[in-house]
């Protein structure tokens, strides 16, 4: 597939959020970790100096550090003018503030960009997209996906959802999805769904409420864990 970039969005999130948005104990950050739909956060690049081990995998790594850094100024301040336009629709514990937001949003992306080029030499960051993933089974203990799969549920369908999650599954001993919110702010239509069909492959799905949240009612996570 050709991804134009003019298309995507390029906003990643920090480590302390990641911890936040999955729970991660100091346990779960020793584990293998794949992280998908990476995008510019700078989750890998902070794990890294900490000695976790994290791969990245998203689409847009096909583009240069330049790039992804344009894009991201082209569309960072439209988006946090519309945040302040309708301050009162988000929760703002985490982030005091809209300029606060922005602050972290640049932190997050200034770190992706100082370890991005020595990360693809490292194989830390590869280029790929759901619903196939290019990795063994069980390759990783742990895989997570933050603001990707349930948050764009009014543009990818359900068996898109089930698809890409069997993937992570076949991939990833244990996979955590971030949030379970769309972008208009209410639980996905398909959480449901999912959480029935994998109950009934005979996984254990829990909903674990954390300590991260910016959009009203996303402060849920979806783990889901392979019964022995
Ligand atoms: C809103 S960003 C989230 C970035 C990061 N997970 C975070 O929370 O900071 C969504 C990401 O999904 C990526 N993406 C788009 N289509 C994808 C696909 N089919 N498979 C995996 N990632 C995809 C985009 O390139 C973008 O980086």
């Amino acid at each position: 597939m050709v991804l134009h970039l003019e298309k995507v969005v390029p906003i990643g999130r920090t480590l302390d959020e990641y911890v936040r948005m999955f729970n991660l104990t100091e346990d779960d950050c020793k584990k293998s970790i794949l992280s998908v739909a990476d995008g510019p956060a700078s989750f890998n690049a902070e794990g890294t100096q900490l000695g976790y081990k994290i791969k990245s995998v998203d689409p847009i790594y096909v583009f240069n550090t330049q790039q992804i850094k344009k894009r991201f100024y082209d569309v960072i301040d439209n988006i946090i003018e519309q945040v302040e336009k309708t301050a009162n629709n988000w929760v703002w514990t985490y982030h005091k503030s809209p300029q606060e937001l922005k602050n972290n949003r640049e932190k997050a992306m200034s770190l992706f960009c100082q370890d991005y080029e020595q990360g693809k030499k490292e194989h830390r960051y590869e280029i790929g997209e759901l619903p196939k993933l290019e990795y063994k089974n069980n390759e990783y203990e742990l895989g997570l996906i933050s603001h990707f799969l349930f948050l764009y549920s009014a543009y990818l369908d359900q068996q898109f959802h089930l698809d890409s999650i069997n993937e992570m599954l076949r991939v990833c001993q244990e996979v955590r999805i971030f949030p379970l919110i769309t972008l208009n702010h209410k639980i996905s239509p398909y959480v449901d769904f999912v959480i029935q069909f994998l109950n009934n492959q005979g996984y254990h799905c829990k909903i674990e409420e954390v300590s991260y949240q910016l959009q009203p009612q996303g402060n849920q996570m979806l783990k889901i864990t392979k019964l022995n």
